[in-house]
């Protein structure tokens, strides 16, 4: 079955409706420093709104291992969103009880509640069916806009449908959901124009080994930066000094790299790295050969020749898809790989796709957001999703 949208919701004009958003935002002491996923939710709520809808939000806040958390709290999401929406929004204490139904039915036509963080309840992640039937209790309709958290069996975003979708009531994805769903699905198995390239970096090979054996059958050439390189440098017999590395993951590379040579898939790895005794920003730094790090020494970012050859490669892309930066771009002696290839990315006209916590923070930070077509809210969901695995807050909603 396909993917029912706010289109099959019918009328929610004047009814309670749960909207599982994403606003695991970064917080530094209190302040949200980057409100993206909450501005990312804003076309389905202003819709559901705008119908008269009456809105009861919830999502997860970090990791609170099933405890409240002060620093966890909703708190400041609720203001900023109210502020975003120019209404008052309030957050509820707790997640359900007595009190928050009173909140909940005093709900005007178009309101907005925030319930407290769903992860201070332990039910939460192992999907409760009981817990789901407390959220059930509170609302009619469900919406599913949390692209970021719809790879997680939790009860918010597949017991909770699933509940309510037995009581006879819609439960459908929001506009957020839906735009990912289109766009990452043209990149998993729809038509794209190519050659498609995609561009991976972060720390660990282990997280993206079934990303890059599912992308085989689809991408012209996979570009590999970030620590993640070193694992594949060094389990080709390139000496990597005290780069990171994985080594317990050798073999299935190699099997990877033998599966692109089959297939004609370019696996292009950085030729230079700019490595240096420790990872700081004062560290002297000099740039290596990426499969000659001297010993004592630890690449930290692609070298300008990798970023040359990258650039070229990215530039012939008609599609691109990147995750990963190319090194610890946080600091500025490691930060123009990372940036020379957001930019060759951004000078493309190539549909780009961004995915990734870090990759996006990098976008931003380099100001370079307004140049790529999609900008994806899930790290995790989104390489699960391109991996091909059944995401049960999707699965759910299709059934
Ligand atoms: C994310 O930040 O990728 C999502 O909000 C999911 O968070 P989680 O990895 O803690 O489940």
């Amino acid at each position: 079955m396909s993917l029912p949208t706010l289109d099959d919701a019918g009328d929610v004009g004047g009814r309670r409706t749960f909207v599982r958003v994403d606003f695991n935002v970064p917080l530094a002491g209190g302040t949200i420093t980057d409100d993206a996923r909450i501005r990312a939710a804003l076309p389905t709520i202003r819709e559901l709104r705008d119908c008269g809808g009456m809105l009861v939000l919830g999502s997860h806040l970090g990791r609170p291992d099933g405890k409240p958390v002060d620093a966890l709290r909703m708190e400041p999401v609720a203001r900023r969103l109210g502020e975003l929406l120019g209404v008052r929004v309030e957050a509820t204490q707790r997640i359900t009880g007595r009190e928050v139904s009173a909140a909940v039915r005093e709900l005007p036509d178009g309101g907005v509640l925030v319930l407290e963080n769903l992860r201070f309840d332990p039910r939460e992640s192992q999907d409760d069916p009981g817990f789901a039937a407390e959220l059930a209790d509170l609302t009619e309709v469900y919406v599913d806009d949390a692209f970021g958290a719809v790879h997680r069996a939790h009860a918010s975003v597949h017991a909770l449908p699933r509940a309510i979708r037995e009581a006879a009531r819609p439960a459908v994805a929001g506009r957020l959901l839906e735009r990912e769903l289109t766009v990452l699905s043209r990149l998993r198995d729809g038509d794209v124009e190519t050659p498609y390239v995609a561009v991976l970096g972060g720390a660990k090979v282990s997280d993206k080994l079934s990303a890059i054996d599912a992308l085989l059958d689809r991408v012209d050439a996979i570009l590999v930066g970030g620590a993640m390189a070193f694992t594949v440098i060094a389990a080709q017999g390139g000496e990597i000094g005290t780069s990171l590395v994985e080594r317990d993951r050798f073999e299935q590379v190699r099997t990877t790299l033998s599966r692109a040579d089959e297939k004609g898939v370019l696996i292009q790895l950085p030729e230079d790295v700019i490595a240096a005794s420790e990872m700081s920003a004062d560290a002297r730094s000099e740039t290596v050969k990426a499969a000659s790090v001297p010993r004592g020494l630890m690449g930290l970012d692609i070298g300008p020749r990798s970023v040359e050859e990258f650039a070229r490669t990215i530039a012939d892309a008609r599609t691109i898809l990147w995750n990963g930066p190319m090194g610890v771009f946080e600091l500025e002696p490691f930060s123009a790989g990372t940036r020379g290839v957001a930019k060759a990315i951004a000078a493309t006209t190539a549909f780009s796709v961004v995915g990734g916590g870090d990759s996006l923070a990098a976008v931003k930070k380099f100001e370079l957001t307004e140049d790529f077509d999609h900008l994806s809210t899930g790290g995790g969901a989104s390489l699960e999703f391109l991996e091909g695995a059944e995401l049960p807050g999707i699965a759910v909603l299709e059934e």
